[in-house]
């Protein structure tokens, strides 16, 4: 089996099919202009549908289509389709700010979308719009809502908590998914990119955001799901629906990080907070055949040694970090 060098599998894909977006989300892309990627770099389905298959060959299981926001990819649902159909792969989801999902839900779920994981930072209306810098939330929560009539669960809402803007919507989002049959977790701000300004003042630790939730409503530790996920996931002893939260800054978890990233150019890249990526639309464009593109990711794969977050604690822990003095590749063109 394909391990990088500290022993890590690669074991899910996370596809941008698109690093547009209609929001301008402050903690991630407050820019309103940006060199966005030329239509002609951007991968055909044809050329993600074969990377997708080469991955699963070298051992990916889960899928995870991204963005920017994957929705505003013209006819994503045939993309959708193609990739359902890939033997081997045993998870298929989205990643999805919901503004399309009302109109689009329908045809995931027909095209054999499993579930989607949405973001949502608060249900105060003028607070969306100043956090998103233009998202309607109404529109939002029809598209929510919409998919779980579909039944493109378990829907999971992804909450970015920032200090000083929504901790006081913490306790709303959990009422809120316990009563709907969403689980909810809620994501440390992280240093994505370059252009969120992020300090570790606008940082709610993961400890600090559990004890508001538990001192309202107990929870008690189910786990990393795989042992591996990025979530740490709770159940409410009370039974009532679920919570999870994703502690990149506080709890690294780089030493189980078994996850890869297609860029909406084709490019590998594998972390997060990478600053280069690995070009496999050049081999796919100049007609290599799948033996070449397959030992072109293996040997990416086997010289990883990624380990960002880990390494960020320990400076952060010696007053020595600055997010400003690595350069990365903005989160919009990633997907997180
Ligand atoms: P599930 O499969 O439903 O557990 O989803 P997921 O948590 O893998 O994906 P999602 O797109 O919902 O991501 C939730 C948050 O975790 C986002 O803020 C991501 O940026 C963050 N995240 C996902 N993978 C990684 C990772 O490898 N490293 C870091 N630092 N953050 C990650
Ligand atoms: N910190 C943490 N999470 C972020 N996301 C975007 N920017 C950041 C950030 N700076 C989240 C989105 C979405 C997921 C793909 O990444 O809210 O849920
Ligand atoms: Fe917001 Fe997601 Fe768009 Fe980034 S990609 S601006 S997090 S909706
Ligand atoms: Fe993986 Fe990089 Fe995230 Fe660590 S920081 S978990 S290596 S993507």
């Amino acid at each position: 089996m394909l391990r990088d060098l500290y022993s890590r599998p690669v074991k899910d894909l996370r596809i941008s099919v698109t690093d547009r977006c209609n929001f301008r989300c402050t903690y991630c892309m407050p820019l309103d202009e940006y060199e966005w990627i030329d239509k002609k770099e951007i991968l055909s389905f044809e050329e993600i549908t074969r990377l997708a298959r080469l991955f699963i060959q070298l051992g990916v299981e889960k899928i995870r289509l991204t963005g920017g926001e994957p929705l505003v990819r013209r006819d994503i649902e045939s993309l959708v389709a193609e990739l359902s159909r890939l033997e081997g792969l045993k998870d298929l989801c989205l990643t999805t700010n919901g503004s399309l999902l009302a109109e689009k839900a329908g045809a995931l779920q027909a095209a054999g979308l499993r579930r989607i994981n949405l973001s949502l930072d608060t249900l105060d209306p003028d607070k969306f719009r100043r956090m998103t810098k233009r998202g309607d939330l109404e529109k939002v929560l029809e598209g929510l809502f919409a998919a779980q009539a579909q039944g493109l669960g378990p829907i999971k809402i992804n909450a970015v908590v920032e200090r000083g803007v929504n901790e006081d919507d913490i306790l709303p989002l959990v009422e809120f998914s316990r009563e709907n049959g969403f689980a909810i977790r809620f994501i440390e701000y992280m240093d994505v990119g370059n252009s969120n300004n992020w300090t570790s003042e606008k940082l709610v630790a993961k400890k600090e955001i559990l004890e508001i939730v538990n001192a309202r409503y107990p929870v008690r530790e189910v786990g990393r799901a795989e042992g591996s996920a990025p979530s740490v996931d709770y159940q409410f002893v009370d039974g009532r629906g679920e919570l999870g939260v994703v502690a990149s800054v506080t709890e690294p978890f780089c030493s189980n990080c078994t996850r890869a990233r297609l860029t909406a150019d084709g490019k590998l890249v594998t972390c997060l907070f990478s600053s280069v990526g690995h070009d496999l639309k050049s081999l796919l464009r100049t007609g290599s055949p799948d033996e070449t593109i397959l030992e072109f990711i293996t040997g990416v794969w086997t010289k990883r040694k990624d380990r960002y977050s880990a390494d960020r604690l320990e400076a952060l822990q010696s007053s020595t970090y600055d997010p400003r003095t690595h350069k990365k590749i903005e989160m919009i063109t990633l997907g997180g």
